[in-house]
């Protein structure tokens, strides 16, 4: 066996809905993880591929281990990593799973009218939303939050919402409407561009074999 085969592979997954639709693509070139990751506690999981690891931790942490080289590749949304907005990866594939996307939002029939003060933005994503205010030459305040953010405009911590949008039922349920696409989300493969050095030829058998599956 060769150097380069022996050589560790760390695949980050963010845990949820992205895990979820990750596992059997990965499953489809031959990569299972040997534990149920149901009922497994266990962070590092090895596969069936022994050099092959897979960590499973949360979607906003992907960028960060990857970055540092924690992990060699890593699957998380499109809106993660805009919002964590690194150069220092890689983003060679479009995995095309867990699509959804990133919008305004506001009470159903709310007008256009502006408040005597900056408007009240309440979402998760920060960066991306100050990006998009700039860009149209608006200022906005921004509210940091966490979760749940079709509260916010029903309790008058805000006056609209960024936040992801699917199917629209947490929206409609909540007697919010979205008004404006900011950014179309899927899931993406990124890799550490120092392991895109050191183990090129394992990392990109593993792109080739994703694109042909896809
Ligand atoms: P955290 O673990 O940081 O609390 P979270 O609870 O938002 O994150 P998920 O809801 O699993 O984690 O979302 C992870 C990613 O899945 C998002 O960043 C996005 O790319 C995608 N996603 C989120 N919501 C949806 C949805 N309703 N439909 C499809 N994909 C979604
Ligand atoms: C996500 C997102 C929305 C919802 C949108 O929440 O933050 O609330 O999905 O999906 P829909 O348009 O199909 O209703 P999630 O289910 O991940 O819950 P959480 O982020 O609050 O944990």
């Amino acid at each position: 066996m060769s150097r380069q085969m022996k050589q560790n592979l760390t695949i980050a997954i963010s845990k949820g809905r992205i895990l979820k639709e990750a596992l059997p693509l990965l499953s489809k070139i031959g990569i299972e993880p040997v534990e149920d990751l149901n009922t497994s506690r266990k962070l590092i999981l090895q596969t069936n591929r022994a050099p092959i690891q897979v960590v499973v931790i949360r979607a906003t942490d992907v960028p960060t281990y990857v970055e540092y080289g924690a992990a060699d590749l890593g699957i998380t949304g499109k809106d993660v990593l805009m919002e964590h907005g690194s150069d220092q990866l890689y983003e060679p594939l479009d995995l095309k799973i867990a699509p959804c996307r990133l919008m305004l939002a506001q009470i159903k029939g709310a007008t256009q009218y502006l408040p005597q003060r900056r408007l009240r933005i309440a979402t998760k994503y920060v960066n991306i939303t100050q990006q998009y205010f700039n860009q149209r030459g608006e200022q906005v305040e921004l509210i940091k939050l966490y979760g749940s953010m079709e509260l916010a405009p029903l309790v008058g911590l805000a006056d609209r919402i960024v936040d992801l949008v699917d199917t629209g039922n947490t929206l409609k349920a909540n007697g919010l409407e979205p008004t404006e696409l900011i950014l179309p989300v899927t899931s993406r493969l990124v890799v550490n561009k120092a392991s895109m050095k050191m183990k090129q030829a394992a990392i990109l058998q593993l792109v080739t074999d994703l694109k042909e599956v896809l």
